[in-house]
């Protein structure tokens, strides 16, 4: 068998210690997107991201991280014809949504979803590059509309139907807030989408690439995932880098505010990353939308405490390397457009799915169950000791 280019000696480009969290450990090797965390740099299949965010859609994006290449112009339009046909949310999802409890947590109920439609699809279980590639592209249309849904469920209001005239990114915000965005609104949500569309291996695209690695299908992998991007030390960092924002009221409460987490050794959220040890590229490329979103919402102030809060950090933390991430302006620009804080996280999984599934499907046909070691370090050889005789 041909020698595979996805295995055999790598030159790593940075130095690695093996820490906790599996800091260090490389899982595999992929073409898929490349983050540089000592010049704050992100690549999707070679491209640049501050020209991706600029210049590309979301569209494009999912075609280039799923298929490895730009599409030419007949191949975007076949593409976004199949993502807008699959946009529609079948009934029996739909009914168990609005059967779950008014409080149930966003992701909670994405990942209800998501599990349904994998009961609903006969071909779930065939695991192969084709039929998974099928799934992933109703998976990243539907994961528009769920959020969309989910939304509305949890305001009470009248569900909106997807719009096959809208694009990607400006449908989600339509069918989440009945409203089609503005010219403004609708470059952001691209960007933002685009921004989150991959990165490397983090928390959650790793847990979709274990569940995926033992054969089991892709719908219980993106279940996996969205579990993981729940977390707040992961995808759930934007709401929470918000609800802190919000509590303060000028730039002498932002410096209060940061000098409290470092004497209290509070995890300040929106900064620090495990890759990027100065500032994350999608938290650049987010700020000049985030300034201009203030400015057309008259929140000029939330800008100025953001701005003071990351000069506060870095000024402390620069040296440890913990600078702002995506999470820290995210939170603010959703914010600005009118999307509930709660639904953020969601947002986040309706793009992060592209990278998930462009993950799995490059693992798939050589695929080997991820199966690492843990150091035993406890006691070996004990003697059984009847429980009449225990104390
Ligand atoms: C995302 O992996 C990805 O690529 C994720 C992501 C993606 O696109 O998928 O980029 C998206 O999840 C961004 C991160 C969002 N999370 C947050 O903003 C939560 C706050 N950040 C931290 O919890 C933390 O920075 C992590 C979780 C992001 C990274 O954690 P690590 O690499 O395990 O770092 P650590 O917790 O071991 O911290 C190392 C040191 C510690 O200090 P010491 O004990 O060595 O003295 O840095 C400190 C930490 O206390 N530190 C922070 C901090 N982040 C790290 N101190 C204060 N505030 C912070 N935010």
């Amino acid at each position: 068998m041909a020698q595979s280019k996805f295995v055999g000696k790598v030159k790593w480009p940075v130095d690695v210690k093996l820490d906790k969290g599996l800091e260090g450990a490389i899982t595999n090797a992929t073409e898929i997107g490349y983050v540089d965390g000592q010049k704050g740099k992100l690549f999707y299949r070679g491209y640049d991201i501050f020209d991706l965010a600029d210049k590309s859609t979301f569209e494009e994006t999912a075609f280039l991280l799923l298929f490895g290449k730009l599409p030419s112009k007949e191949e975007l339009e076949t593409f976004n014809k199949k993502l807008v046909s699959y946009r529609e949310i079948p009934e029996e999802v739909i009914n168990v949504l609005k059967s779950l409890p008014k409080d149930t947590h966003p992701m909670a109920a994405l990942r209800t979803g998501i599990s349904i439609l994998g009961c609903l699809d006969n071909k779930a279980d065939q695991v192969t590059v084709a039929n998974d590639t099928e799934i992933a592209i109703k998976l990243i249309s539907r994961m528009a509309s769920l959020a969309g849904a989910i939304a509305r469920i949890r305001e009470g209001k009248a569900i909106i139907a997807p719009n096959p005239n809208l694009p990607h990114a400006a449908n989600l915000y339509y069918m989440m807030t009945g409203k089609k965005p503005d010219s403004f609104t609708a470059k952001t949500m691209e960007v933002s989408l685009i921004l989150h569309a991959d990165h490397g291996m983090n928390a959650s695209t790793f847990t979709c690439m274990i569940i995926a690695s033992s054969l089991s299908d892709l719908y219980s992998a993106i279940v996996g995932g969205i579990g993981s991007l729940k977390g707040p030390l992961h995808g759930g960092a934007n709401e929470r880098a918000l609800s802190e924002l919000l509590k303060l009221r000028d730039e002498n409460d932002a410096v209060r505010y940061v000098k409290d987490c470092i004497v209290n050794k509070k995890k300040i959220m929106g900064f620090g990353h495990r890759v990027y040890k100065t500032y994350d590229p999608r938290a650049k490329i987010l700020d000049k939308y985030v300034k201009e979103a203030c400015e057309k919402k008259g929140l000029d102030h939330l800008y100025k405490i953001a701005k003071k809060i990351e000069e506060e950090v870095i000024t402390v933390y620069g040296k440890k390397g913990i600078f702002p991430n995506v999470d820290f302006y995210s939170g603010i620009l959703h914010y600005c457009l009118g999307i509930d804080p709660k639904m953020f996280t969601p947002i986040f999984a309706v793009t992060r799915v592209v990278g998930w599934c462009a993950r799995v499907l490059e693992y798939l046909p050589e695929n080997r169950i991820f199966r690492p070691r843990a150091v035993y370090i406890g006691p070996l050889k004990k003697k059984y000791i009847p429980i009449e005789k225990r104390k």
